[in-house]
């Protein structure tokens, strides 16, 4: 059963983000937007913003955004259908589903299907059959309740060899597909088993809640075979995209702004189970960069807790490194040999275990101390090597301030000035900018801002084609009339505007103005964020081209003119960029014949150039 792509439209048209958001979030006006408390993370001065005009909303503080359907899906965990549902609910209107099977042309709704039917039949396997009573037992064991061992959906797969198989084939499942979703493999004659067998099995899910893998962990300590066995990567499964347990803890970890990290599924859930949720782990991988990206979403303060095992040890120092350069705030618990947060947690409690939390140190004294315990503080040869190290760390810290802090902390530690500090500091400095580690921000900051390059035009450009995207972001027909009258998408240098070019483009050439179905179809994470800061500006054009009090019609004539103005300007640049790349290779010694040849194009682009600023001033 779907929901009627008209019928969408029509309760996205009929809705006011502004009355529904009102709902849950007091909202004030400020010039042209509202603003209030974000209900997303933790604040006393209001930084979530919404535009009635544009119909969206985003937060400058913790960068959530998007439409009123987003809004909903976020604050209340659920799916596109349901925020659609419920929007139309409060309009009252009336949805006709329509019956017919869904559309699928990537195919990907198909995997999450298998995995949805999976994850219930190893569900079911657990809680339901006799072979599941070993399962059972061993869960009780480890002291997980069956209440949740429901919620994060665990399950048991026979120690057969082909029962999930026979039920895939029961069930019509497309057999290429659970295979390539790692459910199946292919033996060396030819046939089909089951990849997973004799193991508990931990779904792993999408921050939305969709099964996109397995984890699953062997029983029979004597099995020859690596306790834990993942899904492979699918299309619907990207490992260093995915933390596990960001679906159950993300309300949480928003909630209180902080986030601890651990290594193991058991981990997070034993911890979930004692009311500790704000927990996300890696599963054993060293965290990734989009891991982290993901996670910047609900917070920028974590507590890594990894075991105290040599691998966990070196794991921390990894993932600390990959925080800082996110601009994370990064604690770290050490606990004590032989135990992982599992085995604390259920041997001391959740008071001794929060005990440890409250007590993390900084990720310097942690390091500090893990170079005293291994004596590299004792020999002056080591111990130089060993600050080195701290001072690399703290390299990859992007707020000057907080630097500066960390520099002066090292300076009391070692008794050093903080003058030399600061010189090792700025040989990483250039080290980092020649590997090119800044973080992914910062590289698409330095994107979005300009190619570089010795071309003063080609940085006018680019402020040019900002202004432009801006412009199309007003969501007035008129205005895109103009701007795509004298503009491709495809003439856009800047590869970000570029992007954003081509999918109002797309948009306009059916129809649709409106910014906030615009946002929808940006997939890229980031590329989504600026354009919503962008649109939801302070200094948006429609706010200098008219204020509260001027009409909506004044704006948007002003709008049209400006959009006018600035597209014949754009125009005129690039002519100009032609002009002078000519005159270059003219200046660069080619034969008489091309000089000639380049000369008379530049006479043409010249006239062309000024028939366009006379029709322009005559308008
Ligand atoms: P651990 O070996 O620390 O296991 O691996 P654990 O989480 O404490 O598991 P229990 O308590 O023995 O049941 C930590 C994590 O590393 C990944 C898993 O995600 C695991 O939770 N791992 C470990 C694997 O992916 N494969 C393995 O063979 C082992
Ligand atoms: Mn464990």
């Amino acid at each position: 059963m779907r929901i009627p792509e008209d019928k969408i439209e029509e309760i996205r048209n009929t809705s006011n983000i502004v009355d529904i958001i009102s709902g849950y979030v007091q909202l004030k006006k400020r010039g042209k937007n509202f603003v209030g408390l974000c209900p997303f993370h933790q604040e006393k001065t209001p930084s979530f913003t919404v535009s009635e005009e544009k119909q969206l909303f985003k937060c400058f503080g913790c960068n959530v955004g998007g439409n009123v359907f987003s809004f909903l899906m976020e604050y209340k965990n659920i799916s596109f259908v349901e925020a659609v549902e419920e929007v139309a609910e409060s309009l009252g209107i009336k949805i006709n589903y329509q019956q017919q099977s869904f559309s699928d042309p990537s195919g990907l709704e198909e995997l999450y299907e298998i995995n949805t039917i999976a994850a219930k039949y190893f569900s079911s396997n657990l809680f339901n059959s006799d072979e599941g009573e070993t399962a059972r037992n061993y869960l009780k064991k480890r002291k997980i309740k069956p209440q949740v061992q429901r919620s994060f959906g665990l399950g048991y797969a026979f120690s057969e060899w082909e029962h999930f198989l026979q039920f895939a084939k029961d069930n019509n499942i497309n057999i290429a597909k659970a295979k390539q979703l790692g459910l199946i493999d292919t033996k060396d004659n030819g046939g089909f088993y089951d990849k997973f067998r004799g193991r508990i099995i931990f779904p792993i899910f999408s921050p939305n809640g969709r099964v996109i893998a397995f984890g699953g962990r062997i029983l029979d300590p004597s099995a020859k075979t690596a306790k834990y066995l993942n899904s492979p990567e699918s299309p619907i499964y990207l490992k260093r995209r995915s933390l596990y347990g960001l679906y159950h803890s993300k309300d949480e970890i928003r909630k209180l702004d902080k986030a601890v990290l651990v290594e193991g599924y058991m981990d997070l859930i034993a911890l979930f189970q004692q009311g500790i949720k704000n927990v996300v782990a890696s599963s054993g991988t060293s965290l990734t960069t989009e891991q982290v990206q993901l996670l910047s979403r609900y917070t920028k303060n974590i507590i890594v807790l990894f075991d105290a095992d040599s691998a966990g040890q070196a794991a921390a120092s990894r993932s600390i490194e990959i925080l800082l350069k996110q601009n994370f705030e990064v604690k770290v618990v050490t606990l004590p040999e032989e135990h992982d947060p599992d085995s604390y947690i259920n041997e001391f409690g959740k008071t001794e275990f929060e005990n440890l939390l409250n007590n993390a140190k900084n990720f310097l004294e942690y390091q500090t101390e893990k170079f005293k315990k291994q004596g590299d503080l004792d020999d002056p040869q080591r111990e130089t090597e060993a600050i080195r190290e701290l001072v690399r760390i703290i390299s990859f810290i992007e707020d000057p301030l907080k630097r500066n802090i960390y520099i002066k902390s090292i300076s009391r530690k070692f008794g050093l000035r903080e003058k030399l500090i600061e010189s090792e500091l700025e040989r990483f400095f250039s080290q980092n900018r020649s590997r090119q580690t800044g973080s992914n921000q910062q590289r698409f900051k330095q994107s979005v801002n300009g190619i570089k390059t010795d071309s003063k035009i080609r940085e006018v450009e680019n402020k040019f084609e900002k202004e432009i995207i801006i412009l199309l972001l007003e969501g007035i027909e008129e205005v895109m009339d103009i701007i795509f009258d004298h503009i491709l998408p495809e003439e856009f240098i800047n590869p970000v505007y570029k992007h954003v070019a081509k999918i109002i483009f797309e948009n306009y050439k059916k129809d649709v103005f409106s910014p906030s179905i615009i946002v929808e179809q940006i997939e890229d994470e980031t590329i989504k964020d600026f354009v919503l800061s962008l649109s939801l500006n302070n200094d948006t054009i429609s706010t200098r081209y008219g204020d509260d009090f001027t009409s909506k019609e004044v704006t948007q004539k002003n709008l049209i003119k400006y959009a006018d103005d600035i597209a014949m300007r754009y125009k005129v640049l690039k002519i100009d960029e032609q002009l002078e790349m000519n005159r270059k290779k003219i200046a660069s010694g080619i034969s008489e014949e091309e000089i000639l040849e380049l000369l008379k194009l530049n006479s043409e682009l010249e006239k062309e150039k000024k028939t366009m600023l006379e029709e322009h001033n005559g308008k």
